[in-house]
């Protein structure tokens, strides 16, 4: 028998909704906001009204590009968290209404655990690879930079992170101290493809462990531009392919000194990549030259399934469904969680 699966993502500011059928994605629908662009980033208040606005056409398109009837469906899954509390309600309510109204069973997913389970996401049965368990996932998004330790689809450990800000926080921090528009991650990536990597150097943090921290790159690169643009007040229009392409290298390589890191003592040498920042070029090529030094087994989820989306909620849902795994409709949103 089909088991069709309705999920709903609302962590952030992207409304997504998409449609599982046994383990095969039917259908994936997102709505990105773009009321944030003019504030440099989400504004939580305009996130929770957007969803508001978008949750209904969402659901309703992915329903319907799935070929599905809302009669066919068997669950909901939604995000319980982490992430901002407002989006999460809309999600959640949206989802525990919908159980309600049709009798279904409802299936909480934590949002940072789908991040890794995106590798699962099956469009075609013919050309299907999945990483095997127990395997690395570089987690790196613009609210988390984690390295996971997978054992299972539901045994996750994280065994490093940062301990202040994000990866794609640095992105879209640096990036905006150049004027670039939010989300300057993609921006950056952009201009770092003709730009110098090795112009200008930005300090590199110590820290133990597995463990990251980018709150010293940021504040490093803010006093370099800063101490230039008194010299020269068109420093960043001069040099702004090389700024990124050297910024974007200092990123990468603190990203990857801890990954090989955590590879070479972990003895795991399958290493996948999760999350918005896991699109980065730079990034892709560091871990593809890294797999031939380290002898590594690489995956990178397909675009799509990188930044927030509800397909990677509904894979997460349909291995909590196969176990009975369920929530009650007392099950409340969290804004921050381990694993
Ligand atoms: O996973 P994601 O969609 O959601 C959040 O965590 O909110 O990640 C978004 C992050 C942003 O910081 C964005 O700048 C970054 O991913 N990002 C990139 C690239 N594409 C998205 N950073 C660097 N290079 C990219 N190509």
């Amino acid at each position: 028998m089909n088991t069709y699966i309705l999920a709903i993502e609302s962590s952030c500011d992207d409304t997504s909704a998409a449609v599982f059928c046994n383990d095969v994605i039917l259908s994936n629908v997102v709505a990105n906001q773009k009321v944030h662009e003019a504030y440099g980033g989400v504004v939580p208040e305009l996130a929770s009204r957007a969803h508001q606005q978008n949750i209904v056409p969402v659901v309703h398109k992915a329903i319907h590009d799935a070929g599905i009837t809302i009669d066919d469906i068997r669950a909901v899954a939604f995000t319980r968290g982490p992430g901002l509390m407002g989006s999460l309600l809309v999600g959640t309510s949206f989802a525990k209404a919908f159980a309600l109204a049709r009798n279904l069973p409802l299936i909480d997913v934590n949002h940072l655990q789908a991040h890794v389970m995106a590798h699962f996401i099956k469009e075609d049965a013919d050309h299907f690879r999945v990483p095997a368990f127990p395997f690395i996932c570089l987690l790196v998004s613009g609210g988390n930079s984690q390295i996971v330790m997978v054992h299972s689809h539901d045994h996750m450990e994280v065994i490093g992170q940062t301990i202040d800000d994000a990866a794609g926080e640095a992105f879209d921090k640096c990036a905006k101290v150049m004027g670039l528009p939010y989300p300057g991650g993609p921006l950056i990536d952009k201009l770092a493809a003709v730009g110098n990597a090795d112009a200008f150097k930005f300090s590199k943090p110590r820290i133990d462990g597995f463990d990251y921290s980018f709150s010293g790159l940021k504040t490093s690169f803010l006093y370099f531009l800063r101490d230039h643009l008194k010299e020269n007040p068109n420093f960043i229009e001069d040099n702004k392919a090389d700024l990124c392409a050297s910024l974007q290298k200092s990123i990468i390589d603190i990203l990857m000194e801890k990954l090989v890191l955590a590879s070479r003592q972990t003895g795991v040498r399958t290493i996948a990549l999760a999350g918005g920042v896991s699109a980065n070029s730079g990034l892709r090529n560091a871990i593809q030259s890294a797999a031939s030094r380290e002898k590594w087994e690489v995956f990178i989820p397909k675009f799509a399934y990188t930044t927030d989306n509800a397909a990677m909620i509904a894979v997460s849902a349909y291995f909590k469904y196969l176990k009975g795994d369920f929530c009650g409709q007392d099950a409340a949103p969290f804004a921050r969680t381990e694993f």
